[in-house]
Protein backbone atom coordinates (compact mmCIF):
# COMPACT_ATOMS: atom_id res chain seq x y z
CA UNK A 1 0.00 0.00 0.00
CA UNK A 2 1.42 3.42 -0.80
CA UNK A 3 1.56 6.13 1.38
CA UNK A 4 -0.05 8.48 -0.93
CA UNK A 5 -0.22 11.45 1.04
CA UNK A 6 3.16 11.89 1.94
CA UNK A 7 3.85 12.38 -1.90
CA UNK A 8 0.73 15.58 -1.38
CA UNK A 9 2.32 19.12 -1.76
CA UNK A 10 5.66 18.09 -1.96
CA UNK A 11 6.58 17.15 -5.56
CA UNK A 12 5.11 18.80 -8.71
CA UNK A 13 4.96 16.11 -11.27
CA UNK A 14 3.75 18.59 -13.90
CA UNK A 15 4.43 22.85 -14.23
CA UNK A 16 3.56 25.37 -16.74
CA UNK A 17 4.92 28.75 -16.40
CA UNK A 18 4.12 31.68 -18.25
CA UNK A 19 2.43 29.81 -20.58
CA UNK A 20 0.58 31.88 -23.99
CA UNK A 21 -1.46 30.19 -26.21
CA UNK A 22 -3.40 31.31 -29.36
CA UNK A 23 -5.47 29.86 -32.08
CA UNK A 24 -3.54 31.74 -34.86
CA UNK A 25 -4.60 35.56 -34.03
CA UNK A 26 -6.92 34.09 -31.08
CA UNK A 27 -5.25 34.37 -28.06
CA UNK A 28 -6.50 31.43 -25.02
CA UNK A 29 -4.22 32.38 -22.57
CA UNK A 30 -1.85 35.21 -21.78
CA UNK A 31 0.38 34.11 -19.14
CA UNK A 32 -0.75 30.76 -17.49
CA UNK A 33 1.10 29.44 -14.66
CA UNK A 34 -0.12 26.27 -12.08
CA UNK A 35 1.57 23.62 -10.82
CA UNK A 36 0.04 19.47 -10.46
CA UNK A 37 1.51 17.65 -7.91
CA UNK A 38 2.17 14.06 -7.28
CA UNK A 39 -0.71 11.99 -6.42
CA UNK A 40 -3.27 14.65 -6.28
CA UNK A 41 -6.23 14.70 -7.67
CA UNK A 42 -6.13 18.23 -9.87
CA UNK A 43 -9.12 20.10 -11.22
CA UNK A 44 -8.91 22.71 -14.43
CA UNK A 45 -12.37 24.57 -13.84
CA UNK A 46 -13.61 27.66 -15.87
CA UNK A 47 -16.36 28.92 -17.90
CA UNK A 48 -17.43 26.88 -21.49
CA UNK A 49 -15.13 27.94 -24.00
CA UNK A 50 -12.74 29.29 -21.35
CA UNK A 51 -9.78 27.53 -22.49
CA UNK A 52 -9.62 24.03 -20.29
CA UNK A 53 -9.25 21.69 -22.74
CA UNK A 54 -6.78 23.74 -24.58
CA UNK A 55 -4.58 23.85 -21.39
CA UNK A 56 -4.60 20.44 -21.12
CA UNK A 57 -3.73 19.67 -24.33
CA UNK A 58 -0.37 21.75 -24.12
CA UNK A 59 0.59 19.08 -21.38
CA UNK A 60 -0.41 16.37 -23.48
CA UNK A 61 1.68 17.16 -26.66
CA UNK A 62 -1.47 18.16 -28.70
CA UNK A 63 -0.90 21.78 -28.19
CA UNK A 64 2.21 23.84 -28.39
CA UNK A 65 2.56 27.10 -26.53
CA UNK A 66 3.25 30.01 -28.14
CA UNK A 67 5.62 31.01 -25.18
CA UNK A 68 6.46 29.56 -21.83
CA UNK A 69 7.38 26.12 -20.54
CA UNK A 70 5.77 23.08 -19.56
CA UNK A 71 7.78 20.58 -16.98
CA UNK A 72 6.71 17.15 -17.31
CA UNK A 73 8.31 14.53 -15.18
CA UNK A 74 11.03 17.03 -14.26
CA UNK A 75 11.21 17.63 -18.16
CA UNK A 76 11.09 20.63 -20.27
CA UNK A 77 8.51 18.15 -22.83
CA UNK A 78 7.97 21.09 -25.83
CA UNK A 79 12.21 21.08 -26.13
CA UNK A 80 12.56 17.30 -26.04
CA UNK A 81 13.84 15.57 -28.87
CA UNK A 82 11.32 13.05 -30.96
CA UNK A 83 12.63 10.06 -29.07
CA UNK A 84 12.43 11.00 -25.73
CA UNK A 85 9.13 12.82 -26.30
CA UNK A 86 7.87 9.71 -26.82
CA UNK A 87 9.03 8.54 -23.59
CA UNK A 88 7.35 11.20 -21.50
CA UNK A 89 4.12 10.68 -23.44
CA UNK A 90 4.19 6.83 -22.87
CA UNK A 91 4.17 7.85 -19.34
CA UNK A 92 0.93 9.85 -19.30
CA UNK A 93 -2.74 8.44 -20.19
CA UNK A 94 -5.50 10.62 -21.17
CA UNK A 95 -9.01 10.37 -21.86
CA UNK A 96 -10.89 12.88 -23.96
CA UNK A 97 -14.60 13.52 -23.24
CA UNK A 98 -15.83 12.19 -26.63
CA UNK A 99 -12.80 9.29 -26.09
CA UNK A 100 -14.56 7.12 -28.37
CA UNK A 101 -13.81 3.71 -28.50
CA UNK A 102 -13.09 1.73 -31.87
CA UNK A 103 -16.50 0.35 -32.74
CA UNK A 104 -15.43 -2.49 -34.50
CA UNK A 105 -13.47 -3.65 -31.72
CA UNK A 106 -14.44 -5.74 -28.32
CA UNK A 107 -13.82 -3.80 -25.44
CA UNK A 108 -10.31 -6.13 -24.01
CA UNK A 109 -8.75 -5.14 -27.62
CA UNK A 110 -9.91 -1.56 -27.16
CA UNK A 111 -7.97 -1.56 -23.61
CA UNK A 112 -4.45 -3.28 -25.08
CA UNK A 113 -4.37 -0.76 -28.31
CA UNK A 114 -1.20 0.89 -26.76
CA UNK A 115 0.30 -2.53 -25.53
CA UNK A 116 -0.20 -3.64 -29.23
CA UNK A 117 1.30 -0.39 -30.76
CA UNK A 118 4.26 0.15 -28.29
CA UNK A 119 5.55 -3.18 -26.89
CA UNK A 120 6.66 -6.36 -27.98
CA UNK A 121 4.15 -8.92 -25.44
CA UNK A 122 2.92 -12.00 -26.58
CA UNK A 123 -0.67 -11.95 -27.69
CA UNK A 124 -1.42 -13.65 -24.22
CA UNK A 125 0.69 -10.78 -21.71
CA UNK A 126 -2.16 -7.99 -24.16
CA UNK A 127 -4.83 -10.34 -22.89
CA UNK A 128 -4.25 -10.46 -19.46
CA UNK A 129 -2.62 -6.81 -18.61
CA UNK A 130 -6.02 -5.51 -20.58
CA UNK A 131 -8.09 -7.54 -18.85
CA UNK A 132 -6.47 -6.41 -15.36
CA UNK A 133 -7.28 -2.94 -16.47
CA UNK A 134 -10.94 -3.61 -17.36
CA UNK A 135 -11.19 -5.53 -13.73
CA UNK A 136 -9.43 -2.73 -11.92
CA UNK A 137 -12.05 0.14 -13.53
CA UNK A 138 -15.00 -1.84 -12.22
CA UNK A 139 -16.13 -3.84 -15.08
CA UNK A 140 -17.02 -7.23 -15.36
CA UNK A 141 -14.94 -10.03 -17.01
CA UNK A 142 -18.55 -10.57 -19.09
CA UNK A 143 -17.35 -7.34 -20.89
CA UNK A 144 -14.16 -8.29 -22.03
CA UNK A 145 -15.95 -9.54 -25.61
CA UNK A 146 -18.20 -6.96 -25.78
CA UNK A 147 -18.51 -3.98 -28.12
CA UNK A 148 -18.85 -0.67 -27.85
CA UNK A 149 -22.27 -0.15 -28.70
CA UNK A 150 -23.45 -2.86 -26.34
CA UNK A 151 -22.36 -0.70 -23.37
CA UNK A 152 -24.16 1.58 -21.76
CA UNK A 153 -22.43 5.58 -21.24
CA UNK A 154 -20.87 4.24 -18.09
CA UNK A 155 -19.33 1.19 -19.10
CA UNK A 156 -18.16 2.78 -22.13
CA UNK A 157 -16.50 5.86 -20.05
CA UNK A 158 -14.60 3.05 -17.76
CA UNK A 159 -13.65 0.74 -20.90
CA UNK A 160 -12.30 4.27 -22.32
CA UNK A 161 -10.58 4.87 -18.98
CA UNK A 162 -9.02 1.32 -18.85
CA UNK A 163 -7.62 2.14 -22.40
CA UNK A 164 -5.84 5.33 -21.09
CA UNK A 165 -3.94 3.03 -18.07
CA UNK A 166 -2.54 0.20 -19.79
CA UNK A 167 0.22 1.52 -20.25
CA UNK A 168 0.94 2.34 -16.25
CA UNK A 169 1.08 5.97 -16.73
CA UNK A 170 2.34 8.02 -13.86
CA UNK A 171 0.13 11.04 -14.58
CA UNK A 172 -3.63 10.59 -16.05
CA UNK A 173 -5.68 13.47 -17.85
CA UNK A 174 -9.47 13.50 -18.01
CA UNK A 175 -11.57 16.05 -19.98
CA UNK A 176 -15.05 16.05 -18.47
CA UNK A 177 -15.13 12.24 -17.17
CA UNK A 178 -18.48 12.64 -15.40
CA UNK A 179 -20.23 14.39 -18.47
CA UNK A 180 -23.09 12.40 -19.84
CA UNK A 181 -23.61 10.12 -16.91
CA UNK A 182 -26.18 10.02 -15.28
CA UNK A 183 -25.83 11.37 -11.26
CA UNK A 184 -25.26 7.35 -9.75
CA UNK A 185 -22.74 6.59 -12.21
CA UNK A 186 -21.13 9.85 -12.12
CA UNK A 187 -20.62 9.47 -8.50
CA UNK A 188 -19.06 5.79 -9.36
CA UNK A 189 -16.82 7.11 -11.32
CA UNK A 190 -15.48 9.78 -8.89
CA UNK A 191 -15.40 6.64 -6.56
CA UNK A 192 -13.50 5.22 -9.10
CA UNK A 193 -10.86 8.09 -10.15
CA UNK A 194 -9.70 7.95 -6.15
CA UNK A 195 -9.53 4.72 -5.78
CA UNK A 196 -7.17 4.79 -8.83
CA UNK A 197 -5.37 7.56 -7.17
CA UNK A 198 -5.41 5.91 -3.25
CA UNK A 199 -4.21 2.33 -4.90
CA UNK A 200 -1.77 3.00 -7.38
CA UNK A 201 -0.41 6.32 -6.37
CA UNK A 202 -1.41 7.83 -10.03
CA UNK A 203 -1.73 11.57 -9.75
CA UNK A 204 -5.05 12.73 -12.04
CA UNK A 205 -5.27 16.02 -13.43
CA UNK A 206 -8.92 16.48 -14.82
CA UNK A 207 -11.66 19.28 -16.67
CA UNK A 208 -14.72 19.24 -14.78
CA UNK A 209 -18.05 21.38 -14.30
CA UNK A 210 -19.32 18.84 -11.74
CA UNK A 211 -20.07 20.30 -8.48
CA UNK A 212 -20.18 17.30 -6.58
CA UNK A 213 -16.85 16.11 -7.69
CA UNK A 214 -15.17 19.47 -6.92
CA UNK A 215 -16.77 19.47 -3.45
CA UNK A 216 -15.75 15.84 -3.15
CA UNK A 217 -12.36 14.42 -4.89
CA UNK A 218 -9.68 17.49 -5.91
CA UNK A 219 -7.47 18.24 -4.01
CA UNK A 220 -6.92 20.89 -5.69
CA UNK A 221 -7.26 23.13 -8.54
CA UNK A 222 -7.68 26.27 -10.95
CA UNK A 223 -10.03 28.67 -12.35
CA UNK A 224 -9.64 30.02 -15.80
CA UNK A 225 -11.68 33.11 -16.83
CA UNK A 226 -11.05 35.68 -19.46
CA UNK A 227 -7.43 34.47 -20.48
CA UNK A 228 -6.15 33.80 -16.97
CA UNK A 229 -5.71 31.77 -14.72
CA UNK A 230 -7.70 33.98 -11.53
CA UNK A 231 -7.39 30.94 -8.69
CA UNK A 232 -4.91 27.61 -7.96
CA UNK A 233 -5.81 26.23 -4.86
CA UNK A 234 -8.25 24.28 -2.60
CA UNK A 235 -11.39 24.18 -1.38
CA UNK A 236 -10.32 26.61 1.83
CA UNK A 237 -8.33 28.98 -0.18
CA UNK A 238 -11.42 29.42 -2.55
CA UNK A 239 -13.78 30.68 0.37
CA UNK A 240 -11.32 33.97 0.56
CA UNK A 241 -11.86 34.42 -3.56
CA UNK A 242 -13.86 37.14 -3.39
CA UNK A 243 -14.42 37.55 -7.23
CA UNK A 244 -14.68 33.80 -7.97
CA UNK A 245 -16.33 33.66 -11.76
CA UNK A 246 -17.81 30.51 -10.56
CA UNK A 247 -19.59 31.46 -7.32
CA UNK A 248 -23.10 30.31 -8.39
CA UNK A 249 -21.45 26.66 -8.69
CA UNK A 250 -19.93 26.58 -5.72
CA UNK A 251 -23.05 28.23 -4.31
CA UNK A 252 -24.83 25.82 -5.94
CA UNK A 253 -23.54 22.47 -4.08
CA UNK A 254 -22.94 24.20 -0.81
CA UNK A 255 -26.77 24.48 -1.01
CA UNK A 256 -26.92 20.92 -0.94
CA UNK A 257 -25.74 20.47 1.92
N1 LIG B 1 -8.38 23.82 -32.75
C1 LIG B 1 -8.89 25.03 -32.49
N2 LIG B 1 -8.79 26.03 -33.40
C2 LIG B 1 -9.28 27.25 -33.14
N3 LIG B 1 -9.89 27.61 -32.01
C3 LIG B 1 -10.02 26.66 -31.07
C4 LIG B 1 -9.54 25.33 -31.25
N4 LIG B 1 -9.81 24.61 -30.14
C5 LIG B 1 -10.43 25.45 -29.29
N5 LIG B 1 -10.56 26.68 -29.84
C6 LIG B 1 -11.17 27.86 -29.20
O1 LIG B 1 -10.44 28.14 -28.01
C7 LIG B 1 -11.31 28.53 -26.96
C8 LIG B 1 -11.08 27.63 -25.78
O2 LIG B 1 -11.49 26.31 -26.13
P1 LIG B 1 -11.38 25.09 -25.13
O3 LIG B 1 -11.91 23.92 -25.85
O4 LIG B 1 -10.01 25.01 -24.60
O5 LIG B 1 -12.36 25.57 -23.98
P2 LIG B 1 -12.98 24.74 -22.75
O6 LIG B 1 -12.77 25.60 -21.53
O7 LIG B 1 -12.42 23.38 -22.73
O8 LIG B 1 -14.54 24.74 -23.11
P3 LIG B 1 -15.68 23.64 -22.80
O9 LIG B 1 -16.02 23.79 -21.34
O10 LIG B 1 -16.81 24.07 -23.67
O11 LIG B 1 -15.13 22.29 -23.14
C9 LIG B 1 -12.71 28.48 -27.54
O12 LIG B 1 -13.07 29.77 -27.93
C10 LIG B 1 -12.59 27.59 -28.74
O13 LIG B 1 -13.51 27.94 -29.73
MG1 LIG C 1 -13.29 21.51 -23.01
Amino acid sequence: MLHVKEFNEKHPIAEAKNLKVAYGDKVIHENASFHINEAEIYGFLGGSGSGKTTLMKTLIYLKEPDRGTVTMLGKDIWSLKLKDREKIKLQTGFMFQFGALFSSMSVLDNIGVMLREYSNLSKKDVEDISMFWLLKVGLKKEAANLFPSELSGGMKKRAALARALVLSPKILFLDEPNSGLDPVSARAMDRLIVDLRDSLGLTVAMVTHDADSIFSILDRFLIVNDKKIVFEGNLEEVKDFKENPLQELFDSRKMKD
